[in-house]
């Protein structure tokens, strides 16, 4: 039987980051993920770092998200110092259009909100947005420049935190579904997996969606998928060399070239396939946007599931269990709070108190509810 200072269960981006910022700090870590680590919500995320406020429920969501947008630049150079491999993050900003005879008043509404918010997003003219980005469609009424947006490559953000947190020491156990979490007297110590024992002060649910199915975790972690489709365009002229955003989807390049185009939003259980109808809504979007995209080579589709909560917040912080600690339920913005989860937790777990108020993500919120239920 092995002992560490935490066992993270769930090695996606939330898990992987987690374990690289409790390693720095010289804890002993564990990632436990029930398949290949990072291959789930992390893997399929499109990766744009925005904050923009888009619901009622982002509102709350925001200073953790400005707070991790803003230490991005710092985190991937600790990732990629660590792990040797590039991230490829991109500091290009988002060009969000509007589109009908309510364009204009929709676009003025969202960036006065923003700017309420501490965001500085500027209205533009169409004139001025085709200068910042001239693959944008003239059928679009009205335009806002989110200069302070950035993006990511998921796949190669998700490999470099995990190889950087193995070389900070952290033991990587995959294709091992966690069978028990184990609790007495009031205290989380340790978790079964595979028939094997682990002991650790600390054990961190991060298991994305498939939370809600770790043994008993429901009550704290009720996390149900919500699938998204994309399609990865090869564009051979006129490609977008910003992010793209409009109600319908967004499109975001790549170092490579391709151009990555979302999403559908879909409740479809675990079911990850791509479907004629979310292909078809993905690429009106795309097009919509960025028109010369109608003659890119689609070179690849692919769906992952987001890992929604009933309020649609995350799920941060410590249980009612002592030593037990939930990190999930990131929904559509996983890859932007990665770097400030990671920190909070790491705060809370290392020195007993966030940097930042989280009392609307506690795990002890669905309790009331879970116990009526159970009745
Ligand atoms: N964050 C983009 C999406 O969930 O589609």
């Amino acid at each position: 039987m092995k002992t560490f200072d935490a066992i993270i269960v769930g090695g996606g981006i939330i898990g992987g980051s987690l374990a690289f910022e409790l390693a720095t700090r010289k804890l002993s870590v564990l990632i436990i993920d029930r398949q290949v680590p990072g291959q789930e919500a992390s893997w399929a995320a499109a990766g744009m770092l925005a904050p923009e406020p888009e619901s009622a429920d982002d509102i709350h969501v925001l200073p953790l998200a400005r707070m991790s947008l803003a230490s991005y630049p710092r985190f991937v150079e600790a990732i990629e110092d660590a792990s040797g491999l590039a991230a490829q993050f991109r500091s290009d900003g988002t060009l969000r259009l509007y589109f009908g005879v309510d364009g204009e008043s929709e676009r003025d509404r969202a960036a006065a909100c923003h700017r309420d918010a501490g965001l500085s997003t500027e209205s533009v003219s169409i004139a001025q947005a085709r200068e910042i980005e001239p693959s944008i469609a003239t059928s679009a009424t009205a335009f806002a420049w989110l200069p302070y947006e950035c993006s990511i490559d998921p796949r190669a953000l998700t490999h470099a935190v995990l190889t950087a947190a193995e070389r900070k020491g952290v033991e990587l156990r995959h294709g091992t579904a966690v069978d028990q979490v184990l609790t007495s007297n009031g205290r989380c110590d340790g978790v079964v997996a595979g028939g094997e024992t682990s002991r650790s002060r600390h054990v961190v649910i991060a298991a994305g969606c498939f939370s809600a199915g770790v043994d008993r975790m429901s009550r704290y972690a009720p996390t149900c998928p919500v699938r998204g489709q994309i399609v990865a365009l090869q564009p051979s002229q006129n490609a977008p060399k910003c992010v793209l955003r409009g109600h319908n989807g967004y499109v975001v390049p790549r170092n490579d070239g391709r151009v990555i185009a979302g999403s559908t939003s879909e409740n479809a259980g675990f079911e990850k396939q791509v479907t004629a109808e979310g292909i078809e809504q993905i690429l009106r979007a795309a097009t919509e946007l960025a028109p010369s995209l109608s003659s890119a080579v689609i070179v690849d589709t692919w769906s992952g599931l987001r890992p929604d909560t009933p309020d649609h917040l995350p799920i941060l912080g410590p249980t009612d269990i002592e030593g037990l600690w939930i990190a999930t339920g990131h929904y559509r913005n996983g890859i932007l709070l990665a770097p400030g989860t990671a920190r909070v937790m790491r705060e809370w777990i290392v020195d007993g108190q966030p940097s930042l108020a989280l009392e609307k993500f506690s795990p002890l919120r669905f309790a009331a509810e879970h116990r009526k239920a159970a009745r």
